[in-house]
């Protein structure tokens, strides 16, 4: 599929938050989290909202990619914590950014978010009227988790990363060369987190509709980790494996594999299983937690602008996550 990444950009809150804070707020220490996930801080804002970290990291994306905000025919905002359920943050990107000739919406597939964005916008480029796709993933966990809990509190963290994906040259060798997609809605469970329930003004004294989930009064992340983690391993193993086949392409021939950052276990045990070196497994949980969708663009920003990543290199991105979702995409940049 006609894609190349022109641009990518990233917006990290300043606030960071280590191990040794969490500690002083529930019973942890920086050995258990570090051993036990990779994580030694991560980042936090100070009430910046979803929508003010996706215009920084798109802004930074845009110049990269050396564009007009007015050339942008679609901006695409993957996240499960935005402001405000109308409107979407992709229609508040576009006034901020004044892309005036795009249309916005937003994608929720929780942490797996940047890939389903990436194989849209690849399917949207095969027309001839759209030329640049602005994908945005910005996350703001921090809304969303009980700090009270220590089996979650310690894996999350905010931070927002933007990819301008366009119609490549045609001579070019950049493209996405497969996708691999799929849910497992029966597994929702194990990882959820609820919107706002308010008492209908007209059925007071109707007996409540059950939680499909089980009862519950807030918003906050509820996580069965275990079972998520055997999810995780399993699926991001296979859907590269998948990917790799469909883009008829070796694992060998990849350059990187960038996974979702969740847990340094969950990246080692999916390397083991693709037999691949581990050099290879990109992995920046030490300084971010797990940013969800945010995630894997974070890491392909810091590729792109450190030099690791190079034109013609071919790589693999994979993600997992609430719905249940999973997502691997085979990518020449
Ligand atoms: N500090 C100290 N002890 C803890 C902590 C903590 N922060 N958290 C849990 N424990 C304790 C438990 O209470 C338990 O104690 P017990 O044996 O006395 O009952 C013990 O440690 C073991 O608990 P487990 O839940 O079995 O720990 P596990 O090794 O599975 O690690 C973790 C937990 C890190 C959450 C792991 O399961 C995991 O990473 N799972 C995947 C989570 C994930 O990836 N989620 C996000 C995916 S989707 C998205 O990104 C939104």
């Amino acid at each position: 599929m006609k894609l190349k990444i022109t641009g990518t950009g990233r917006y990290l809150p300043e606030l960071i938050l280590t191990n040794e804070m969490l500690s002083q707020q529930v019973d942890t220490s920086d050995e258990w989290i570090v051993s036990r996930t990779g994580i030694s801080e991560r980042r936090l804002t100070q009430g910046e909202p979803t929508w003010y970290m996706a215009v920084q990291a798109a802004r930074k994306a845009i110049e990269a990619a050396s564009l007009q905000p007015s050339e942008l025919d679609i901006i695409l905002v993957t996240t499960c914590t935005p402001d405000y359920f109308v409107p979407a943050t992709a229609c508040i990107v576009q006034a901020e950014l004044g892309a005036s000739n795009a249309f916005c919406f937003d994608v929720n597939a929780a942490c797996t978010g940047f890939i389903y964005a990436l194989d849209m916008a690849a399917r949207y480029l095969q027309d001839e009227q759209i030329r640049h796709v602005l994908i945005v993933s910005s996350e703001n966990l921090s809304k969303i988790t009980d700090y009270s809990d220590r089996g979650t509190c310690i894996l999350f963290g905010d931070g927002a990363s933007a990819v301008v994906c366009s119609r490549p040259e045609p001579d070019g060798q950049s493209a996405l060369l497969s996708t691999r997609l799929g849910s497992e809605g029966d597994s929702a469970h194990v990882l959820v987190s609820r919107a706002l329930s308010i008492q209908h003004p007209f059925l007071k004294d109707r007996p409540v509709w059950p939680d499909r989930f089980g009862a519950c009064d807030n918003q906050a992340i509820q996580m069965d980790g275990q079972e998520v983690f055997k999810f995780a391993v399993r699926v991001l193993a296979d859907s590269v494996i998948e990917a790799v086949e469909k883009a008829q392409v070796e694992l060998s021939d990849l350059s990187y594999i960038i996974p979702h950052q969740a847990n340094s276990r969950i990246v080692d045990a999916a390397a083991r299983r693709l037999d691949v070196d581990h050099e290879k497994v990109i992995s920046k949980l030490a300084s971010y937690g797990n940013t969800s969708s945010a995630s894997i663009p974070i890491c392909l920003d810091e590729m792109v602008r450190s030099g690791q990543l190079k034109r013609g290199d071919t790589i693999a991105l994979c993600g997992f996550g609430g719905g249940l979702t999973f997502g691997a995409a085979i990518l020449t940049y």
